[in-house]
Order: structure tokens, then C-alpha cells, then sequence
């Protein structure tokens, strides 16, 4: 007789639910595979609120594959400034230029094309095969992870490589013609009752019937994380050099961290006022007077920043700098949060701390 699957029922309790409860998410409009591909890509690491209005702008303003593949990499990380991990957008270009110059503008529908274009892994291949084609193709991210450690009470670390692939293949076998509701009820469930930080709310979910992490009073717990490496902390001064209406920005190197993106000029460690001074006058720049001084972090994966900015007005907007005013920094320069952050309203307007 073949061994009893607590999984089997899940379709039959998971998609009622989903059908009933399901969040109204610009994603969720169609199921083009250029806007699922897109809205996974976007929803790697960042939260569901912060992705819809990048979504949404990300595809008026290019919307087709072939926008997409011939837009100017300026504009494309202007597109994506303040979403983060900027690699995501450069692996996206060069996929839509797979896509036109292998697959004629059209999307792959192979779950094994799909996984070889730049930037795709398996999660993002089982959710766009599912999504867009109701192939049945698990997608298994944290989420899914989370709920399916509290499903069968399963209490090894289950981030890692080994746990994700005995998972897919688990759910590959029960998976129902409804493929694309069933991924997205899964992560829905597990966006929401079986959310991250928060008490499991079993009351409410359809699942609670199968659940062996409810039965045995273990949900709450798991799953068991595997232990983070800790962060390194950089420290660094930021420079916010103005002179008159303009800014000195400059580009980053075109590899690592933040690569072709602007900042503003920076130094390794805290400069007190007086070396910070002399910096400048190393830059070129001649200080007229210090206007303020702000403290602030940044986290990256790896890195934390300790960053203390100085906005120091000078006299000439002298090379090697780019001058810019705000108006052309919000509406042209991609400027990531780590450096954005110092150009708030209350932090560059003309009053003195
Ligand atoms: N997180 C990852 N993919 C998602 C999706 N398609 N809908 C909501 N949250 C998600």
C-alpha cells in the first residue's frame, strides 16, 4: 500500500482558502510571464508594500520584454533605485536579451529554459512555470519553507539546499491542475496566517486538520533556523558637498557592491570635523561651512554601514565631480538608500542643525 502523504490533502484545503482570501496584488491582474517574472524577481528579499509601486512603474515604463532588453542601464537602475540588491536588475536585462535574441521576444515555457536564463533560480522557475503556464513546478522560498516545517513538525534547519529540494519534490507530487493558485496559496499562507515573526494563527487556517506542528504544539517555534554568519560593520564618512542649488555626486566603480550606481563622496572610517576639512581640500573643494552633521547605518547582506555624513558647503562645484541639482538627482541619478537617506527634506533643507 502506498505510504500515506499528509500533503495530499493540501490542495483540496489550501485552494478553497485561497480562492476566498487571497491579497488583490498588481501581479495578480494577468498572468503574462514577462509581469510574473518581474514581480518574483522584485519580491526576492523585499516586502510585498514595497514592491507594488516599483511593479507598476517598473512596466509603464517598459512594457514588453523588448523595453526592457534595449533600455539604457542609467534609466534601468533609476527604475529600480531604493528596492536594493541591484544585481536583480542587471540579470533581468540580460535575460530579456536572451529571451529576444534565443527565444524571439517570447517567454520560455520549459521550466529548464527558464531556470538556465540569468538571474533565475529554482524558486523563480517553479513560480513562473507555475504562475504563467499551471506547470506543476513547486516554488519553495521561505514562506513555504515555513509552512511546510510547521505541516509535518519538521524540526531540522530547513534553509538549506537539501531541505528545499526534498520539499519540491514532495510537493511535485501532489501538486493539482490548478498550479498556479496552489504556489500562490502557498506563499499566501504562509504571507499571512503562517507569516514570519508573529504567532501562527491556527484558528483561522485551513490547514490547521493536517497540521503536525498544531497537533503537537511545536508551530510556534519552527521552523529551526540554522545560525546567521554575523555582519561585518564598516565605518564611513559620506561627504554631502553643496554649492549654491547643486550637489557633488560621483559614479561607484562598475563592479561590487552598488556597482555604476552614484554616491556621494565618501571616506573609510569617522573623520572628526578638522580631518574631514582637509579631505575636502584634498578632493579639490574649498569649505566655506559646515552645516550639519548626521548620524546613520545601512544594512547590507554581509555589511553594515556606520556611516556619519557631513554636509559641508563649498566654494566652486569643481571636478571630478557631477554637480547636480535635487530636482535632477530625484528625477535622474539612481542614488541607493545607503546615500539617499542623507538627502532627505529635513536633512538638505537650508536650516542648520
Ligand atoms: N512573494 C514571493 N512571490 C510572491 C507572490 N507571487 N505573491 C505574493 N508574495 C510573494
Amino acid at each position: 500500500m502506498p505510504e500515506y502523504d499528509v500533503l495530499q490533502e493540501l490542495p483540496s484545503l489550501l485552494l478553497p482558502w485561497y480562492k476566498e482570501n487571497k491579497r488583490d496584488l498588481p501581479w495578480r491582474a494577468d498572468r503574462e510571464p514577462y509581469h510574473i517574472w518581474l514581480s518574483e524577481i522584485m519580491l526576492q528579499q523585499t516586502r510585498v508594500e514595497a514592491v507594488k509601486g516599483y511593479y507598476t512603474r517598473f512596466l509603464q515604463a517598459l512594457p514588453t520584454v523588448e523595453d526592457l532588453a534595449s533600455c539604457d542601464d542609467d534609466r534601468l537602475r533609476k527604475l529600480w533605485e531604493g528596492l536594493g540588491y541591484y544585481t536583480r536588475v542587471r540579470n533581468l536585462k540580460k535575460a530579456a536579451q536572451v529571451i529576444m535574441n534565443q527565444y524571439g521576444g517570447v517567454f520560455p515555457r520549459e521550466y529548464e529554459s527558464v531556470l538556465a536564463l540569468p538571474g533565475i533560480g529554482e524558486y523563480t522557475a517553479g513560480a513562473i512555470c507555475s504562475i504563467a503556464f499551471n506547470s506543476p513546478t513547486p516554488a519553495v522560498d521561505g514562506n513555504v519553507l515555513r509552512v511546510l516545517a510547521r505541516l509535518l513538525d519538521d524540526d531540522r534547519p530547513v534553509d538549506t539546499p537539501l531541505v528545499k529540494k526534498e520539499y519540491r519534490e514532495r510537493l511535485a507530487k501532489i501538486y493539482p491542475a490548478q498550479a498556479g493558485a496552489f504556489t500562490q496559496a502557498l506563499m499566501e499562507l504562509g504571507a499571512t496566517l503562517c507569516g514570519p515573526n508573529r504567532e501562527p494563527e491556527c484558528e483561522r487556517c485551513p490547514c490547521a486538520v493536517l497540521c503536525h506542528g498544531r497537533s503537537h504544539n511545536t508551530a510556534h517555534v519552527l521552523p529551526v533556523k540554522a545560525p546567521k554568519k554575523q555582519r561585518r560593520t564598516e565605518e564611513k564618512t559620506v561627504f554631502i558637498f553643496t554649492c549654491g542649488d547643486a550637489y557633488a555626486l560621483e559614479k561607484r566603480p562598475d563592479t561590487g557592491l552598488l556597482a555604476s550606481l552614484w554616491q556621494f563622496p565618501n571616506l573609510p572610517g569617522f573623520l572628526e570635523i578638522p580631518q574631514a576639512l582637509a579631505a575636502a581640500q584634498e578632493m579639490g573643494l574649498e569649505p566655506v561651512q559646515i552645516l550639519r552633521q548626521v548620524r546613520r547605518s545601512h544594512i547590507f547582506t554581509h555589511i553594515t554601514w556606520e556611516i556619519v555624513g557631513i554636509y559641508l558647503e563649498v566654494k566652486e562645484p569643481s571636478p571630478p565631480f557631477t554637480w547636480l541639482t535635487a530636482a535632477e538627482i530625484r528625477s535622474e541619478a539612481a542614488l541607493p538608500t545607503a546615500f539617499r537617506q542623507f538627502f532627505t527634506e529635513d536633512c538638505i533643507s537650508p536650516e542648520r542643525s
